[in-house]
């Protein structure tokens, strides 16, 4: 199928994202169609007061968590068509998280801790 210019220039692109977390009886909605269109070359941030969901956003866009429903296509590829394969893949590829906290491997160094993902994405050793 043919891609409209529009289309080959969106990096990422949520189309009416809701999110629920579900506590045992509780419910607690976070996201209630949530639309947003990010494109090659933009530098987007995104701001709110503690609790408004931007984790849970970020979580979503990096893949490790799941929207309730609505469609999240990155690079014009609906998200959740892929197997877990595949979006390891593209964790290691096309995304990178600075966390916070670090989240290094304390057992390593930081040379081999720069390594791990290369590891992963099949760099040669040399
Ligand atoms: N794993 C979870 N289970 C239940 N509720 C959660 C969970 N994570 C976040 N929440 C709730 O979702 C809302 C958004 O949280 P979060 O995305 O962490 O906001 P922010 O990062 O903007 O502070 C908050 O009300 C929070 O309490
Ligand atoms: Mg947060």
């Amino acid at each position: 199928m043919e891609q409209t210019a529009e289309a080959q220039n969106s990096i990422v692109k949520l189309v009416d994202i809701y999110k629920t977390y579900i506590l045992g009886e509780l419910k607690v909605p976070v996201f209630k169609g949530i639309n947003i269109n990010v494109r090659r070359s933009e530098f987007v941030g995104i701001l709110g007061s503690s609790g408004s969901g931007k984790s849970t956003m970020l979580n979503i866009l990096g893949m490790l968590d799941v929207p309730t429903s609505g469609k999240y296509l990155l690079e014009g590829k609906a998200v959740e068509t892929l197997s877990d394969r595949e979006l390891a893949t593209i964790r290691n590829r096309k995304i990178g998280f600075i966390y916070q906290s670090f989240n290094l491997f304390p057992h390593l160094s930081v040379e081999q801790n720069i390594e791990v993902p290369m590891l992963y994405a099949g760099v040669p050793r040399k």
